[in-house]
């Protein structure tokens, strides 16, 4: 049997039960590809995960392997596989109740990975599976944001929000994006319209008459998604993902109230991703790349919650 390096949690705990270890390689389930991988990346879902907070959705069998995201090369291809060949560039997104990313190899569902955009490298590539098809399903499945609207995003420097400003902008919307002074300029940068610094100005002073809140905060930040409510004109919409709005607050200020989750992964919409991608309409943030083995030094600082766009762990020495 052929071992691999891979982080895993024997129990949910702090950062103190990550650990880097043999285990062994996965085999290929028979509608799986097998991926040798370059590339994942660190989600707050993780460290979620590892502390034991999402136990009410997905149960796991210890030990697991952590990481939804990944990027590599196919290594091998189950039977019932159509599409991928061994030796492509892939990019895609494990299902959280599956072993993840945090490993030399994974096997995965080819239904969840796509052929990597190709004006990508694969540590760019590790960073954008799980925030731009979360970004994807708030954007455009869920608020249907369209020309000439305007979008609210709380969080946009984050991984989930610089997608979701990218996608807004593509879609012809004007973007106003909240973070610290320290990226005004960075939302400026991938598309944002209007900037707010969370510290300085309380949005529901500047702000008025949007068609669509995107809260990636929630009211545990200052009641971001409280305050929301009265900056949203009759008939639009406050997009939650963080946590599920009061069906009463929605109808008493006439508004729709949705709680948007990214569970659903697909070759279909990570391809338009990619396609996007390659023509420059989306970029891949990474702020920071560290070796797996670095893993709770990354884990620390996505908790302290102030990541711009997204921390890349790499992996098999690419
Ligand atoms: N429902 C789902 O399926 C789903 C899927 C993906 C993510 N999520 C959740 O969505 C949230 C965002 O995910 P993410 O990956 O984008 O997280 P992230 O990358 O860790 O977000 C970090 C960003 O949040 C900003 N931020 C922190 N406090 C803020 C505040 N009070 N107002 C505005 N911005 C603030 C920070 O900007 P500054 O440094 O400038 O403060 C930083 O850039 C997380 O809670 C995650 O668990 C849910």
């Amino acid at each position: 049997m052929r071992t691999m390096k891979a982080v895993r949690i024997h129990g949910y705990g702090n950062r103190e039960v990550l650990s880097y270890e043999d285990t062994l390689r996965p085999e290929v389930g028979a509608d799986e590809v097998l991926v040798r991988v370059a590339g994942t990346s660190v989600n707050p879902f993780d460290w979620a995960a590892r502390n034991g907070y999402v136990t009410a959705y997905y149960q796991y069998t210890f030990p697991h392997i952590l990481g939804l995201d990944v990027s590599g090369r196919v290594e091998a291809v189950g039977p019932e596989v159509k599409g991928f060949s061994i030796g492509d560039e892939v990019y895609g997104r494990a299902h959280p109740t599956r072993n993840g990313a945090y490993a030399e190899y994974i096997s995965i569902p080819a239904a969840q990975v796509a052929h990597k955009p190709r004006s990508l490298d694969l540590m760019q590539a590790a960073a954008v599976p799980h925030v731009a098809i979360t970004a994807w399903r708030a954007m455009i499945d869920t608020a249907a944001v369209a020309a000439g609207q305007t979008v609210l995003i709380h969080g946009a420097a984050g991984g989930v929000g610089s997608a979701a400003v990218q996608l807004a902008k593509w879609r012809g919307a004007q973007v106003i994006g909240t973070g610290s002074a320290y990226n005004l300029d960075f939302m400026r940068s991938i598309g944002a319209d209007e900037v707010i610094d969370y510290n300085s100005t309380r949005f529901e002073q500047v702000v008025r008459d949007v068609d669509v809140v995107l809260d990636l905060v929630g009211d545990m930040g200052d009641n971001t998604l409280q305050r929301s409510w009265q900056v949203i004109k009759p008939g639009g919409m406050l997009a939650s993902l963080v946590q599920f709005p009061s069906p009463e607050d929605a109808a008493a200020h006439g508004v729709q109230g949705s709680f948007v989750s990214s569970d659903v992964c697909d070759t279909q919409t990570l391809t338009e991703i990619g396609e996007l991608i390659d023509r420059g309409q989306l970029r891949s943030i990474v702020s920071t790349v560290l070796p797996l083995a670095k893993v709770h030094q990354a884990h620390e600082q996505s908790e302290n919650r102030h990541v711009r766009g997204k921390i890349v762990l790499q992996v098999n020495g690419h």
